[in-house]
């Protein structure tokens, strides 16, 4: 990644009409359909945007969104990076540095998780207050960061504290339920154990997934406030762990699906 590099993908993005977007927003897993809810959109497919990260064959839905959410603009990825497939850190953050250089002033993020508090029940959000990266890595851990930005990025507040107020008035006045608490990243594709999920919950996590802590530590190095939800699709019981069924998972996402939208969209019109 160099700075050249950025600067193609961002000029080719502004030449396609993405005009200086004041919202990001990451949709997770099952989540894509926050999209539909965009006037006006613009589409760049991830395959055509220079220097983005090479798209694998099950990616190839994956585009970047420019339109207006109530009468914001906004620019949404429909489809994230893991390393899961096999990308590695700087690619699945490259996106989040496009978004920051198209001139976004906040981050919001969504995925799907295990609940691994089992107050929580599937179905559930959760509103990421913390989090654990257990990735084995770091998105700033390369050559030249510091020309990017400060290396040693403080994270003693990483989830943006004023959105977070305002997601948890808006859930209670919308009769939606809002948990709240710590998500944990690994790499994946695999599951859990059942000694992983004890040892998630000794160690702290309410929720597990696979995605959005890289991303969140690159929006800090950035200076980006960000404010990042989980939909919980499946309780992470070690005394009672079923085999893990990837249809239900995306059922259940999608399920939730409206709920999210609602906080979002209430969210963008509140900013
Ligand atoms: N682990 C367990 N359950 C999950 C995950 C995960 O990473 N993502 C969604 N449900």
């Amino acid at each position: 990644m160099t700075k050249k590099q950025l600067e193609e993908s961002v000029n080719y993005l502004i030449n396609k009409g993405f005009d200086n977007p004041e919202i990001g927003i990451v949709l997770g897993t099952g989540l894509g359909k926050l999209v539909d809810e965009i006037k006006d959109p613009i589409e760049a497919h991830y395959n055509h945007i220079p220097f983005f990260p090479l798209a694998t064959v099950e990616f190839h839905t994956g585009k970047l969104v420019f339109g207006t959410i109530e009468d914001k603009k906004v620019v949404v990825m429909q489809g994230r990076f893991h390393l899961y497939e096999g990308y590695d850190f700087l690619d699945i953050t490259y996106p989040i540095r496009i978004m920051h250089l198209l001139g976004i002033k906040q981050l919001f993020i969504s995925n799907a998780a295990g609940a691994i508090n089992l107050e929580f029940k599937k179905g559930d959000m959760m509103l990421i207050e913390d989090h654990l990266n257990l990735q084995g890595g770091s998105p700033l851990a390369f050559k030249g960061v510091a020309e990017f930005g400060e290396r040693f990025t403080d994270m003693s507040e990483p989830y943006d504290l004023e959105m977070r107020q305002k997601l948890i008035e808006i859930a209670k006045e919308n009769d939606i339920s809002l948990q709240k608490g710590v998500y944990a990243s690994v790499v994946g594709p695999q599951l859990e154990t059942k000694a992983e999920y004890r040892m998630l919950k000794i160690i702290g996590a309410d929720a597990v997934g696979m995605s959005t802590v890289p991303e969140v530590i690159v929006a800090n190095h950035l200076g980006l406030p960000i404010v990042a939800v989980s939909v919980l699709t499946d309780e992470c019981d070690p005394d009672n762990l079923k085999p893990v069924d990837i249809a239900e998972i995306i059922e259940i996402a999608g399920a939730t699906e409206p709920k999210m939208v609602k906080l979002f969209r209430e969210l963008i019109k509140q900013l």
